[in-house]
């Protein structure tokens, strides 16, 4: 039987986001799902009743009826405990709940045998969660906001300008942690015409926040900040001391400081200190993005906008729930991609499949049992990692070894011994002609090898893209078929092998062109 969606209205004070939208209810039916909505969940994200009506959902007047007529629900924030009442014993909730956060939460949801996938809780790291990747989508447009939000509070323009009334210099914009949110943060004050500025503990982020029209600006001191999985890690009191240095040069330099450093699973490091905020311009704006962590700034007040000396700091919690609208779609996407990983079947029955490691990730409570943490997925991290020293080439799979486990000497002796007998075997029997092609082989083997082993896993897919355009050489084979037959030798078989060969060489025209189109265009997307 086909099972019933249900979104409710967010209950959280001052929540303006949906768990869906118009557009992705069609798909959502598309998918066989039914889907019902509670009167009036999108109207503070401008979707109203009717926009859901006319995309096929049922209107349903109240939270009681919706929860209890629904097998699944999609939230936005992690339900009240009066919401967990509501929940259908053994149905599932799918939306943000940060299990770590909320153990209380955990226990009442697993009281109700609930299902429960928690978006937060997303293997990120995997190239394919990415289009589930809601923690980025909702980051990204909090970044834009937070300086749309510095904008409003500053009282001068962005860029620089010459006017008959005078000279503007252009605003200069710090900003701490170029993570989701940071980049997005610097891409909006670039565009605006600012002159941005930033630092982070990964000095991997520095080329990405050149590319989107900052300045990386490096804390004088040599320590690697990666904590693992494109994560932050606490740094060593000197680099927090040198860092602080820096941080204080730039308080007083700049006009808006927007502060997004993170740590998972601890509270926000404190960078910009009471000091630091006293000697900043008169007028000038700090937005902390990590102001439900702690926050980045010592005087920052969580989900206000104080001014304390002369300086404006906004603590907003809610900044993706400001741009409701553009927060509610791209998170309905995100769901819907969910959704149609849960439900390849497209007949609307979800499948909760433990064996794949994006869906084990994020379900943190199976049919009331709880499965939070989910063991380390299988797959190697695909954010880029800060320079390392180089590692020997992992041994070829196949000999019992698990991923990444070194293989001990003597297995290496072994198997190296039993190549050289094989390669021996195979050129004291084989023809010579023979041989030089194996030659060329395991050449290619040995190349092709060393070329993927040393590419970073997130890049394997415009790899393969432009391994698969360049493998339109074999076009050449077909363009040496297609030159007219030699005088005598021409004949019927000749015009065929022609002919095959035209549609040859088509056919590698569009694996070759299609290939670099893809490759530029997945390349442009990690230029962003
Ligand atoms: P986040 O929200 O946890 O942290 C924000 C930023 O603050 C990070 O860049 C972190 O390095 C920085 N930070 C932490 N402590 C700091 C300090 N003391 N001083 C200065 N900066 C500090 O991280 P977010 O934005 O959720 O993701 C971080 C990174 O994770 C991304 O930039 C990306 O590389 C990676 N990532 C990878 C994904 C993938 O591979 N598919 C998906 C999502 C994120």
């Amino acid at each position: 039987m086909s099972a019933t969606i249900g979104i409710p209205r967010e209950v959280f004070p001052g929540e303006k986001r949906v768990a869906t939208v118009p557009d992705v209810v069609e798909k959502l039916i598309k998918l066989g799902f039914q889907v019902k909505v509670e009167t009036g969940a999108g109207d503070a994200a401008n979707f109203a009743d009717d926009t859901y009506r006319a995309a096929g959902a049922q209107v349903v007047g109240s939270a009681a009826e919706l929860w209890s007529g629904s097998d699944i629900v999609f939230k936005v924030r992690p339900p009240t405990s009066a919401e967990v009442g509501l929940l259908r014993e053994g149905g599932t909730l799918i939306g943000f709940v940060w299990p770590a956060q909320n153990p209380e939460l955990m226990q009442q949801l697993a009281a109700r045998k609930a299902t429960v996938l928690a978006i937060d809780s997303l293997p990120r790291q995997l190239s394919r969660a990415q289009k589930m990747d809601a923690l980025t989508s909702m980051a990204g447009i909090s970044g834009y906001r937070a300086v749309i939000e510095a904008a409003n509070a500053f009282g001068r323009f962005f860029n620089g300008q010459v006017t008959a009334a005078g000279k503007i210099p252009p605003a200069k914009v710090f900003i701490a942690g170029a993570g989701v949110a940071g980049l997005a943060a610097i891409g909006t004050a670039a565009n605006l015409g600012a002159i941005v500025r930033a630092n982070d503990t990964r000095a991997e982020v520095a080329d990405q926040v050149v590319s989107l029209g900052g300045e990386f600006v490096k804390v004088d001191y040599e320590e690697e900040g990666s904590g693992g999985g494109g994560y932050a890690k606490v740094m060593s009191e000197g680099f927090q001391q040198a860092q602080r240095e820096m941080y204080a040069t730039q308080a007083r330099e700049v006009d808006i400081i927007i502060t997004t450093a993170l740590i998972p699973g601890k509270p926000a490091p404190k960078l910009i200190t009471a000091d630091m905020v006293k000697t900043m311009k008169p007028g000038s704006v700090i937005v902390d993005m990590a102001a439900e962590q702690g926050g980045n700034c010592e005087l920052t007040e969580p989900g206000q906008a104080v001014v304390k000396h002369g300086v404006t700091i906004i603590g907003y919690t809610d900044l993706a729930s400001r741009l409701a609208k553009q927060s509610s779609t791209l998170y309905g996407n995100n769901l819907l991609r969910l959704a149609e990983e849960l439900c390849k079947t497209k007949d609307g029955v979800i499948d909760v499949n433990m064996e794949d490691d994006a869906i084990r990730g994020l379900t943190v409570i199976k049919e009331g049992t709880v499965t939070w943490p989910p063991p380390p997925p299988k797959l190697p991290a695909a954010a880029p990692q800060a320079a390392k020293p180089a590692a020997p080439p992992p041994a070829p799979k196949g000999h019992g070894h698990g991923a990444g486990e070194p293989m001990s000497a003597t297995g290496l002796a072994v198997v190296f011994g039993l190549g050289a007998l094989a390669f021996w075997f195979v050129g004291a029997h084989a023809p010579a002609a023979f041989l030089s092609h194996f030659t060329v082989f395991i050449l290619a083997c040995f190349v092709g090898y060393m070329v993927i082993w040393n590419v970073t896993p997130s890049l394997h897919t415009p790899l393969m893209s432009v391994t698969n355009a360049i493998s339109s050489i074999i076009a050449i084979g077909a363009l040496i078929q297609i030159a007219p037959p030699e005088s005598g030798t021409g004949g019927r078989p000749d015009e065929w092998i022609r002919w095959l060969a035209v549609v040859g060489i088509a056919l590698t025209t569009i694996n070759m062109f299609g290939g670099f189109a893809v490759t530029r265009r997945m390349l442009a997307m990690f230029r962003k």
